[in-house]
């Protein structure tokens, strides 16, 4: 059996040895692991945090996945599309913050009032900011003619998580009409049009083994994806998974290593992508986004969506910054990126590293 010291050592990992290091539990081990990432994450993607400025502009989704709070099923929240003036207003507001780019994230729709509204959208973005705002699209899958038709009007960057590399974790976490071998077909339209490519998975969920976590990290490379996103499964409490927890302290606590295992692995392993510290870390402790970017993450997605807005867009519970506005998460994430002695790169895309090299 090889020490920690040794598999951080080498040059290349296999599958076991991610395994080994996603199982680590001594203090000392999950430290070295950590301060390896952050050498990696130096070398590789720098120092630098870059902001997305996250809009979450509608609740409303065609989908009903077992974990996620805005499923189709969940009667008890009330849906929302923001106006196209409101969108509009957040984008021009990150632009103005100086974050370099945005995401467009809601639930899924594919019907052609919602696709060509996004369009829309899209198009008036790029104008009003004289095209230097960059634009990630966070909306689920969708066919090749609509992530043609957004790509064309200004979307640059796609986030699509395969939530899990196992096919069956994945039909178990869904209903039968949602599809894995859809999404991944999706996954690889989003590559072959030019989208800067996003994905990622829940970490901890329910009968996910550390195995199962290994083999993601595998996928990510064998996929040559550009950006990943990935955080703690957390239950919601209107959904089919909200009893998979048991004591909450301890669960917090598990889960938010996992997690941060997780991003510390990747980067050792896929090296100069760029990967979030998600908001979901921040669920599970105050200081879980500063954790991240010590376990190698390096993008932060500071939310900008009108604050009347966030309550009704919660996919988990005991999401942070519910009644704050987007100038007081500025500031915070701002003190929190300082408080870890990193710099923000305000007006700058922050694109990966890994997709200049790909293109190349
Ligand atoms: N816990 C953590 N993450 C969740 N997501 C949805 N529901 C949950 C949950 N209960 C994540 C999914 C989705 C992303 C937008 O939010 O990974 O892709
Ligand atoms: Fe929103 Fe801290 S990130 S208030």
């Amino acid at each position: 059996m090889k020490s920690t010291s040794e598999i951080l050592s080498q040059k290349n990992m296999e599958l076991s040895d991610l395994t080994t290091l996603l199982l680590l539990e001594d203090k000392n081990d999950i430290d070295m692991l950590y301060k390896r990432a952050y050498q990696v994450k130096t070398e590789n993607v720098g120092t630098k945090v870059f902001f997305r400025g996250i809009i979450e502009l509608s609740n409303i989704c065609a989908k009903d996945c077992y974990y996620c709070g805005i499923r189709k099923s969940n009667e008890s929240i009330e849906r929302f599309i923001m106006e196209e003036e409101e969108i509009l207003n957040a984008a021009k507001w990150a632009y103005e913050a100086g974050y370099g780019s945005i995401v467009l994230q809601s639930g899924e729709r594919c019907d052609s009032k919602f696709t060509e509204f996004i369009e829309t959208l899209l198009i008036k973005i790029k104008n009003q900011t004289e095209n230097k705002l960059g634009i990630t699209l966070s909306l689920g899958e969708q066919t090749e003619g609509t992530l043609k038709r957004w790509f064309n009007a200004g979307g640059h960057r796609y986030l699509l998580r395969i939530e899990t590399s196992n096919p069956s974790l994945y039909q178990s976490l869904h209903p039968d009409t949602h599809s894995f071998n859809e999404r991944i077909t999706c996954l690889k339209t989003l590559k072959s049009l030019g989208y800067q490519t996003g994905t990622g998975v829940m970490i901890g969920l329910p009968n996910q083994t550390i195995e199962d976590l290994a083999n993601d990290l595998a996928f990510f490379k064998q996929n040559d994806i550009d950006m990943i996103g990935m955080g703690p499964f957390i239950p919601h409490h209107d959904t089919p998974l909200a009893h998979s927890m048991g004591n909450f302290d301890d669960y917090k606590n598990k889960q938010l290593e996992l997690a941060l295992k997780m991003i510390a692995v990747a980067r050792i392993y896929l090296k100069d992508v760029n990967i979030a510290s998600t908001t979901a870390l921040q669920a599970l402790d105050h200081s879980g986004r500063e954790m991240g970017l010590q376990a190698g993450a390096n993008i932060i997605m500071p939310n900008v969506t009108d604050t009347k807005y966030r309550d009704k867009y919660q996919l988990y519970d005991n999401k942070p910054c519910m009644d704050e506005n987007s100038t007081m998460c500025k500031a915070c994430l701002g003190n929190r990126v300082k408080s870890v002695g990193e710099t923000i790169g305000y007006n700058e895309w922050g694109d990966s590293p890994h997709f200049k090299k790909r293109l190349k």
